[in-house]
């Protein structure tokens, strides 16, 4: 167990559970959720941390609060939390628009700001965006959704360059991951059909786990991942 703590943003559910439950024995955690009672089990060495991310101002308070109480030992960052509300752009309600916006781009780019400070401070640091496989395919119906996962390969693969001209000495690297199809909430309401049409264009024939998320954060969060900074690596089966 180390002291250097990790920020997991949307970590009740999903993608960010199992990376908090793998992280667990190997760092101190802070856990984010858009309330506590989104918690059914909070693993141990974890203190939680929320704030609704589609609010602005409640994402000011929760960048002030990471600094204040948890800057000195800040290690890493997962941005994670995000939300789909599939629909063609033409009826997709302005709040839906806003509400990807804020939780799946804006947010990540104000919790990156506090984190790139902290780090340009300790020279060290690894932050790694959640993206997905639509950033760079695109996707009928989520096109708001993919725009905002193209966002954050380009915010990543941006900050990476930015951390060499903050500090000439750094350990700081900036990473997005692009999942493909993931078993989660997210994926759940996928009708089946739409489904048995995607494990088709799959060739390793299987949608993937959150547990192999959790793997592929925990090795980018390493030591052995020294030298992988500023790209997007892709976890999807094979799916093109
Ligand atoms: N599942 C996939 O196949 C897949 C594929 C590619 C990319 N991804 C990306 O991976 C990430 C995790 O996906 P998932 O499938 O694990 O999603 P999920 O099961 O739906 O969980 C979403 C998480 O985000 C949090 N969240 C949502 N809206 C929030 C808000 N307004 N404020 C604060 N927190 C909020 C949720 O917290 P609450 O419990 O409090 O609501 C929850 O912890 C997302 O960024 C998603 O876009 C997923």
């Amino acid at each position: 167990m180390t002291n250097k703590k990790i920020l997991i943003t949307g970590a009740s559910r999903g993608l960010g559970l199992a990376i908090s439950q793998k992280l667990s024995s190997q760092y101190h955690l802070i856990l984010h959720a858009s309330s506590p009672d989104s918690f059914t089990s909070i693993p141990p060495n974890s203190q939680i941390l929320c704030a609704d991310l589609s609010n602005p101002e409640q994402v000011t308070g929760f960048c002030k609060q990471l600094k204040k109480e948890h800057g000195d030992s800040l290690y890493g960052i997962i941005n994670n939390a995000g939300v789909t509300f599939d629909n063609s752009l033409i009826f997709q309600p302005e709040k839906a628009i806003d509400a990807m916006l804020n939780v799946n781009l804006r947010a990540p780019i104000m919790i990156c700001k506090t984190a790139m400070k902290i780090f340009s401070l300790s020279k060290q640091g690894v932050i790694i965006n959640i993206s997905s496989i639509v950033g760079e395919t695109g996707n009928a119906f989520q096109a708001v959704y993919a725009a905002t996962k193209a966002g954050l390969v380009a915010l990543s693969k941006s900050l990476a360059q930015e951390a060499a001209s903050l500090n000439e000495e750094h350990k700081i690297r900036v990473l997005s991951i692009s999942p493909g199809f993931i078993e989660t909430d997210m994926t759940n309401t996928i009708p089946e059909k739409e489904k048995e049409k995607y494990l088709k264009m799959i060739p390793s024939k299987r949608f993937g786990s959150a547990e192999e998320i959790a793997d592929l954060v925990s090795f980018l969060l390493s030591e052995q991942s020294a030298y992988i900074n500023g790209t997007n690596i892709h976890i999807n089966g094979g799916l093109a």
